[in-house]
């Protein structure tokens, strides 16, 4: 494994990987800086990969379950952290559960899942939080598509109503956008909301009438906000902004998890590209696969295919924690964005690109026989911790997009 910035012999392959024709170049420019890491020869994901995949997945989730609290990840080599139903993270392992019984149809999964959805469903008629997309949506989604038992998929499908009703409570119609937090005291929206306004939409077109319109209006309009004030010129993204409330204009950036303000942290950016993907699937909206196409390609012209990158794009340190959970989302959306992209030639780019990357995330040492959870080298919160370590939403995001891998034809 080398650890280069730009021209790799991996990136090399990946051109060949990629020589499908396209308007943006598939791998780092030559004056590209982001750090990243790649294999020697970057190659589509292999069944044998994803065998082994699986496997290890089976154990080491396997090995998470019994309490009732909610695994959450590990910075580090400190203890693998749990937590209530009421963390941001809840309804990862939940999903991790439901994609297991996917992939296996062995009813010991279906047990896991429905026990571990029971416990994040109470947290749909919370208004505390704007992130109910991950920690409702995403298991009781799955749930509701999965789960043999009518009376279960009931209640999945009520939490779900319940979900986008608490979340369309933070709608600010002057900003055009639910309300992610109140930053330092500031009206503010963060990009991984991206992942939760899809909820809404979903939703609301299931229910039709007044109301499941008005939640598809504000979930899709959520949406056009993030395109066009989190979504820079160059196909970046911001992560978090403050907007004045009563005005709807944007008073400035506020800063998270990346380098700097004017950075792009890696998994917001994979936040928006995995969110604009989804939306776009649901709604049709032209605005929202013109962003999904930007910030992928913005992602996919800094870190060529196959390769790992740190953990924010502006990180040109070969030696600074990595993100893999970032690769894992971004890799999800995009195998979203090639199902639905309309330009033949880019969905057969986005579809290789992805594939070569799950290469990579299914190897050593992103994925080992021995680690805790299942994918390794996720970074958390860089700027407060700069450990690597492993965590529920990288393990969910791998399995997911293993999962999506496997119903693409030959
Ligand atoms: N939503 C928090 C994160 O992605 O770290």
């Amino acid at each position: 494994m080398s650890r280069r910035r730009t021209a790799a012999a991996g990136a090399v392959v990946a051109v060949a990987l990629l020589a499908v024709a396209h308007p943006r170049p598939a791998v780092a420019a030559p004056d590209a800086a982001t750090s990243v890491t790649c294999p020697a020869a970057p190659l589509p994901i292999t069944a044998a990969q994803q065998d082994r995949s699986w496997s290890i997945a089976a154990t080491q989730l396997a090995a998470l379950s019994g309490p009732a609290s909610l695994p959450f990840g590990a910075t580090g080599s400190s203890a693998y952290l749990r937590t209530s139903a009421y963390a941001w993270t809840a309804g990862f392992y939940p999903a991790s559960l439901w994609l297991m019984y996917e992939h296996t149809s062995d009813p010991a999964w279906l047990r896991l899942a429905a026990e571990y959805t029971q416990h994040v469903l109470p947290v749909a008629s919370w208004h505390g939080t704007h992130d109910l997309g991950f920690m409702v949506g995403l298991p009781a989604t799955l749930g509701a598509r999965l789960d043999p038992s009518s009376q279960r998929t009931t209640a999945y499908a009520s939490a779900l109503r319940t979900a986008a009703r608490s979340l369309s409570t933070r709608w600010n119609g002057r900003v055009h956008a639910l309300r992610s937090s109140y930053y330092g005291g500031k009206w503010g929206v963060i990009i991984d909301s991206a992942m939760n306004a899809p909820m809404l939409i979903e939703v609301g077109q299931r229910e039709g009438g007044i109301d499941g319109q008005r939640l598809v209006r504000r979930g899709t309009q959520h949406m056009v906000t993030l395109a066009n004030s989190f979504v820079r010129a160059d196909g970046s993204t911001r992560h978090r902004l403050a907007f004045n409330p009563r005005t709807g204009a944007v008073t400035g950036p506020i800063y998270g998890q990346g380098l700097s303000t004017a950075s792009t942290w890696s998994r917001g950016q994979a936040w928006a590209i995995n969110g604009f993907a989804q939306a776009f699937a649901l709604t049709g909206d032209s605005r929202l696969l013109d962003a999904a196409r930007r910030t992928a390609d913005y992602w996919t012209s800094h870190v060529p295919a196959g390769c790992i990158p740190a953990w924010d794009l502006d990180v040109t340190d070969s030696a600074a924690p990595h993100d893999s959970s970032a690769a894992a989302i971004t890799s999800d959306g995009l195998l979203t964005l090639a199902r639905i992209e309309t330009d033949a030639a880019r969905s057969m780019t986005y579809r290789a690109y992805a594939l070569a990357t799950l290469g990579t995330l299914a190897s050593s040492p992103w994925t080992v026989e021995d680690g805790r959870g299942v994918l390794q080298r996720q970074s958390y919160n860089v700027p407060a911790d700069a450990r690597e370590g492993t965590y529920s939403w990288g393990d969910a995001f791998l399995l997911h997009a293993l999962a999506a891998a496997a119903t693409l034809q030959p």
